[in-house]
């Protein structure tokens, strides 16, 4: 089934276009001897509509997103582990965020303190990675994926699924791994089977098959389970979004716009 992709919403907060080029073309300018990904940090310490928009999406102040970045960004650990994995996918299509979503991912993993997220869509790894790194700041939760075995065929939302021979996943830093558990299996059949997040404060983050279908029997699934804090959906901007959308208009709840991930808090 396909949806009517102008289907109206009231409820959209987007984050500033003139302000998101800006960073886009800061972070365009990196120097790629450098370590990219924590540059791109810098980036947006500096970006103080950035900052507000994060600290309105999550309701907490603004020096606390600061200081989140800023921790971040001291995270030896983190940075010497994903250094080598970064510079290999960095060249490949179907990487993952290249710009800076799992910065944003990160963030709010660690505004929200989630005890559980459950992620659909893992490729890389590199926004299970970030997602990992906020739990582990957080100094709770744990992180539950799902993916299919890579088969480096065209998906039908047109993605492409190849990992060039690396595993799934294989960006998440051994240091992490106990916080994280990866299930290869279609999302819909795995998430029938989580059964360990009763009464537990659980975060759902989308970016597996974006379209509308798919969304919105992911999102009815866990939604039948679990009563959910949040929803994250990367690609937003593709028919996944008209699912979240309409979860919105339900629950009267605004989405936040921040690039291409739709924000819907509860
Ligand atoms: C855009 S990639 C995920 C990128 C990753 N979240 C990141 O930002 O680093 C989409 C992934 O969704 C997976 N996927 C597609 N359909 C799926 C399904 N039915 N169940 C589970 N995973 C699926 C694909 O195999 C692919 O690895």
């Amino acid at each position: 089934m396909s949806k009517d992709a102008s289907m109206a919403n009231d409820y959209h907060i987007n984050f500033s276009m003139q302000e998101l080029n800006k960073i886009l073309s800061l972070v365009d300018k990196i120097d790629a001897s450098k370590l990219v990904d924590r540059e791109k940090i810098k980036v947006l310490i500096n970006s103080n509509q950035y900052i507000e928009f994060i600290s309105k999406v999550v309701d907490v102040q603004q020096r606390h997103v600061v200081r989140y970045l800023r921790e971040l960004m001291l995270e030896k650990i983190f940075w010497d582990s994903i250094e080598k994995p970064l510079q290999n996918i960095s060249e490949l299509s179907a990487a993952g965020d290249l710009r800076f979503n799992s910065i944003t991912l990160y963030l709010l993993v660690r505004a929200l303190a989630p005890d559980v997220v459950i992620e659909t869509g893992v490729a890389h790894g590199k926004s299970s990675a970030y997602q990992l790194a906020g739990l582990h700041a957080n100094g709770k939760g744990k992180l539950i994926s799902f993916d299919l075995p890579a088969s480096g065929n065209v998906a039908l939302d047109g993605s492409n699924t190849d990992l060039a021979g690396y595993e799934i996943g294989h960006f998440v830093p051994p240091y992490l791994r106990h916080l994280w558990e990866l299930n290869i299996v279609d999302s819909l059949i795995g998430i029938e089977k989580i059964s360990s997040v009763k009464n537990k404060r659980v975060l759902f983050f989308h970016d597996s098959l974006h379209t509308y279908d798919h969304a919105k029997y992911e999102i009815q699934l866990i939604r039948d389970r679990v009563s959910l804090i949040g929803i994250i959906m990367d690609n937003y901007d593709m028919d996944c979004g008209l699912a979240l959308q309409e979860i919105s208009d339900d629950a009267q709840k605004e989405i936040y716009i921040c690039k291409d991930m739709g924000i819907l808090l509860f």
